[in-house]
């Protein structure tokens, strides 16, 4: 579905399609945008597990005529029950199954990989121009342009690098090398059809209606969610990693450290670990949210993970990059052809403190989660507030990338064109 004619002079380059690449992609072509999508990988496989969308990325969705194929595949889980380790309750939030009510639309939670399909399908639909299997390792940020392997070079009107947490983009905006750092803690993450719990008298329960249970320990913290009426299950589970492991999104973990971590928890839990199939374990990086975004030329920018990855307790690594490619869109669609640098520098302004903010939340809420039990007694000692229900990010599911373009172009692009105008660059 095409909203308004492609505008072919108008050519962005965005490197890596991955959910926040991706939905850039989306966005800039439903403002008329030419859009040329690289990614290094040749074909896409589901990888991954699940993946959260809070309220507001839902509305970016419906918008962009996304959501009914998202939610066909999304959980049904209308609560989400928090666990002390040994099995007691400790709330029961509902906002899962209040989100329509309370914020407009239903919040997201599904397979990463299958969500992927969908948007790499509305890629396609708009008329992008998806070109799989091309790693693009060098820019001429002056022009801007990318270079394929083959040495071609594609030219654009502005490069987007959406490449990730090892982002070569940034490299090129930054004109340094700059590398995330280990978190600290990694996650064992497992996603498998359910039918392997079918007959577990503990297990099995959770299968009759979707469902999110989190447990929480000393500095341990887990998730079980059932998706798509019970038939995929999802477990993921915190830790420090003392092993150093190294990164990526395939390295096999062993069932037996899993096993010694949690011994003695809530027998639901472990028998979940006992039986899921493959189980990985995921190297926790992190980078603070980088203060830099756009190339001094003005001409190639970075967004997503790229920008600096956030912890998987903000909930909100996808959404805010969805929210970033939504705000490139229709920044470059505002300022027009021939002013690139004053559409990224206002995307800039207007993202900053927001993403920087949904990060931070992602930091406080493990130490939170990770900080309740006196480790030797196994105690919880802390009271947890959950009057606003168990997630801080639900914060977040308030914000309206779009509207916020909107709202907030003319103070923060006129403050971009007095900083250019000081600095002597051209708008
Ligand atoms: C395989 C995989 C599985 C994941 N699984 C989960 C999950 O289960 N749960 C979860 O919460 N998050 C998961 N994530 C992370 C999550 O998708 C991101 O944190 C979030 O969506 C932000 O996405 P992004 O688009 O900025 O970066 P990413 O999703 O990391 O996408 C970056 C894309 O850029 C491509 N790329 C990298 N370098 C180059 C290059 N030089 N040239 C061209 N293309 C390049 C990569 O192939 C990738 O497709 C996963 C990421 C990946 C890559
Ligand atoms: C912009 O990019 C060039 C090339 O990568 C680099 O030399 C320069 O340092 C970058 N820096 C800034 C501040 O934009
Ligand atoms: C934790 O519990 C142990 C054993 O019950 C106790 O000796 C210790 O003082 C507690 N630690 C703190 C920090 O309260
Ligand atoms: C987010 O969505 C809700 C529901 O549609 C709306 O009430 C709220 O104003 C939105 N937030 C912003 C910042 O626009």
């Amino acid at each position: 579905m095409i909203t308004r004619l492609p505008s072919a002079d108008f050519h962005v380059v965005i490197v890596g399609a991955g959910l926040g690449g991706a939905a850039c992609a989306i966005a800039c072509a439903r403002q008329g945008l030419r859009v040329t999508l690289f990614d290094a990988v040749p074909k896409f496989f589901p990888l991954g597990d699940s993946v959260g969308f809070g309220s507001n990325t839902t509305k970016l969705f419906k918008r962009w005529g996304m959501y009914d194929d998202m939610w066909a595949i999304s959980s049904r889980a209308e609560e989400s029950v928090m666990r002390n380790w040994d099995g007691a309750v400790i709330t029961v939030d509902s906002t899962l199954g209040q989100a329509e009510e309370r914020y407009g639309h239903k919040a997201l939670i599904g397979h990463r990989g299958q969500y992927h399909e969908i948007f790499i399908n509305h890629c396609r639909k708009n008329g992008v121009d998806v070109r799989m299997g091309v790693k693009i390792e060098k820019y001429d940020v002056a022009k801007p342009s990318v270079f394929l392997p083959t040495g071609e070079e594609i030219l654009a009107d502005a490069v987007i690098a959406a490449d990730g947490v090892k982002s070569h983009g940034r490299t090129q905006v930054l004109g340094i090398e700059d590398a995330p750092i280990h978190s600290g803690y990694a996650v064992w993450r497992a996603y498998s059809d359910s039918a392997i719990f079918k007959d577990d008298p503990l297990v099995s329960p959770l299968l009759d209606k979707d469902t999110t249970q989190l447990w929480i320990g000393p500095d341990l913290h887990g998730f079980v969610t059932t998706i798509r009426d019970g038939t995929g299950i999802n477990a993921v589970l915190t830790h420090k990693d003392v092993a150093d492991i190294s990164e990526g999104w395939n390295l096999p973990a062993e069932r037996q450290d899993i096993l010694d971590a949690v011994k003695g928890w809530d027998p639901v839990f472990v028998r979940v670990w006992e039986k899921i199939q493959n189980i990985i374990d995921w190297k926790l990086v992190y980078r603070p949210c980088l203060d830099q975004w756009v190339n001094s030329t003005g001409l190639v920018a970075i967004m997503g993970d790229a920008r600096g990855p956030f912890l998987p307790t903000s909930t909100q690594g996808a959404s805010q990059a969805v929210e970033d490619g939504a705000t490139v869109a229709l920044c470059l669609a505002r300022a027009g052809k021939g002013n690139v640098p004053l559409a990224l520098r206002t995307y800039f302004e207007l993202r900053y403190e927001h993403v920087k903010g949904a990060q931070a939340i992602g930091i406080s809420q493990r130490t939170k989660w990770h900080s309740l039990h006196n480790k030797t007694s196994m105690k919880m000692e802390k009271e947890l507030d959950t009057s606003k229900g168990i997630l801080d990010s639900y914060s977040l599911w308030t914000h309206d990338a779009e509207k916020a373009v909107e709202d907030g172009w003319n103070e923060a692009s006129a403050k971009v064109r007095r900083e250019m105008q000081g600095s002597n660059q051209t708008v």
